[in-house]
C-alpha cells in the first residue's frame, strides 16, 4: 500500500458537504460501484489518511469498485451514519464501538476499561476471528450490517476546562462529556464526575460554552479537534484503550463479486496496519502540537482509579457470552 501520508495542519477541505448535496445514487454513474464511508474525524487525524490510502489502493487495484471518504461528520454523526449504513443510504462508516454497544450487548466487552492492556493487544484481538466469534456478523440480520475489523482510538484520558486532575475526588461536580453509551455514563461516574453524553461534534463548543467541564479521548483527537484550545489540562488517567470499527452495508458487501471483495479485504487488511503504525507517530505530533498551542499534560494518582474502573466489569459484564469475550481477550493479553 503506498503510504501517502499527510501531516497535521494541511488545510481541512470543506467542500464535502457541498459534495453530498450534488451526489448521484451509490455506485451509479461512471460504471464503478463507489462505496461511501462515513467518518467524523479531519482529514489530518490518522483515520483518515488510512482510509484515504485504501481509496487510493483501489483506484490502483480494483477495476470495479471505488471508495469515497466523507470526513468531519459530513455525512452526520455517528449515531446517524449507522443508520445510514444500515439503510444502505451510506455503505460503510467509521463508528465507535460505544455506538455498536447500543445495538448487541456484546461489543460493551471490547468498550470495557482494562480489556486491552494496549494499542499491540487490542488489535491483536480484534483482528483474531479465533477470538471475536461471531460478533462482527451479529448484526447482520437485524441491521444488516457487518464488521469488517476495527481502528485503535488509543489510550483515552480526561481532559478539563477548569485544572488538572489527579484524583477522582478532583472532578467532584465536573460535568464530563463521555460518548452516548450507559457504560460510559457510569465511567464518568468512576472518574469522579458526572456523565454528559454528547456527539463528537458537538463537543467543542460544548466546552467553550460551558455546558460540560471536561471530556475524555485521545491525544490525537484532543489535537485534531482542536478542544485543546477551550480546555487546556490534560490528565492521564488512562481508563481504557478505545476502539472504533469499520462496519458495512451487509448486502452491499455481498454485492462485491468474489475477486472484488478479495481486493477490497487486501486493501482493508493494509488499511489497518497503516493505521496502527501512524498511530503512535501522530499521537506523538498532537502532543506537541497542543502543548504548543498552550496545553499541559499531567500525571494522575493512577492507583486512585482503579478500582472504581474495575468495578464497572462487575456490574456491566453479566451474560456467558460476554464473559467467554473478557476471558478471551484477557487470555490474549497475558499469553503476551
Ligand atoms: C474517538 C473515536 C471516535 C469517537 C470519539 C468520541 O475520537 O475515534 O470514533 O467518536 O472518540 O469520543 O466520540
Amino acid at each position: 500500500m503506498r503510504h501517502r501520508r499527510r501531516r497535521f495542519g494541511i488545510a481541512i477541505s470543506v467542500a464535502a458537504g457541498i459534495v453530498l448535496a450534488g451526489c448521484a445514487p451509490m455506485g451509479s454513474g461512471d460504471g464503478y460501484t463507489t462505496l461511501r464511508l462515513s467518518l467524523n474525524q479531519a482529514e489530518n487525524h490518522p483515520s483518515f489518511i488510512a482510509l484515504d490510502n485504501w481509496a487510493t489502493y483501489m483506484e490502483e487495484h480494483s477495476d470495479q469498485v471505488r471508495i469515497e471518504v466523507f470526513p468531519n461528520e459530513t455525512l452526520g454523526a455517528q449515531a446517524e451514519a449507522l443508520q445510514l449504513v444500515s439503510t444502505g443510504i451510506a455503505d460503510m462508516a467509521i463508528v465507535s464501538g460505544t455506538q455498536l454497544e447500543n445495538l448487541h450487548e456484546d461489543f460493551l466487552v471490547f468498550n470495557m476499561p482494562r480489556v486491552f492492556d494496549d494499542v499491540d493487544h487490542q488489535m491483536q484481538v480484534i483482528h483474531d476471528p479465533a477470538i471475536t466469534g461471531d460478533l462482527f456478523t451479529s448484526l447482520e440480520e437485524s441491521n444488516n450490517i457487518t464488521v469488517l475489523g476495527g481502528f485503535t482510538q488509543g489510550a483515552r484520558s480526561v481532559y478539563s476546562t477548569t485544572g488538572p486532575v489527579e484524583t477522582p475526588a478532583d472532578l467532584d461536580g465536573e460535568k464530563i462529556r463521555v460518548q452516548e453509551s450507559k457504560l460510559n455514563v457510569a465511567m464518568a461516574r468512576a472518574l469522579g464526575g458526572a456523565g454528559a453524553p454528547m456527539s463528537f461534534g458537538e463537543l467543542y463548543t460544548g466546552l467553550q460554552s460551558g455546558v460540560v467541564d471536561a471530556a475524555e479521548n485521545n491525544e490525537v483527537s484532543y489535537y485534531t479537534q482542536g478542544h485543546y484550545e477551550v480546555a487546556p489540562y490534560w490528565s492521564y488517567t488512562n481508563h481504557l484503550v478505545g476502539l472504533d470499527y469499520l462496519i458495512i452495508n451487509t448486502e452491499r458487501l455481498h454485492s462485491l463479486s468474489p475477486q472484488e471483495r478479495e481486493i477490497f479485504e487486501e486493501g482493508w487488511a493494509a488499511t489497518h496496519v497503516e493505521h496502527a503504525e501512524l498511530w503512535e507517530e501522530l499521537t506523538q505530533e498532537a502532543i506537541a502540537g497542543a502543548e504548543a498551542g498552550g496545553a499541559s499534560f499531567h500525571e494522575v494518582d493512577s492507583e486512585s482509579f482503579d478500582s472504581a474502573l474495575e468495578a464497572l466489569a462487575e456490574v456491566f459484564i453479566s451474560t456467558d457470552s460476554q464473559r467467554e469475550l473478557f476471558e478471551a481477550a484477557r487470555a490474549a493479553a497475558e499469553s503476551e
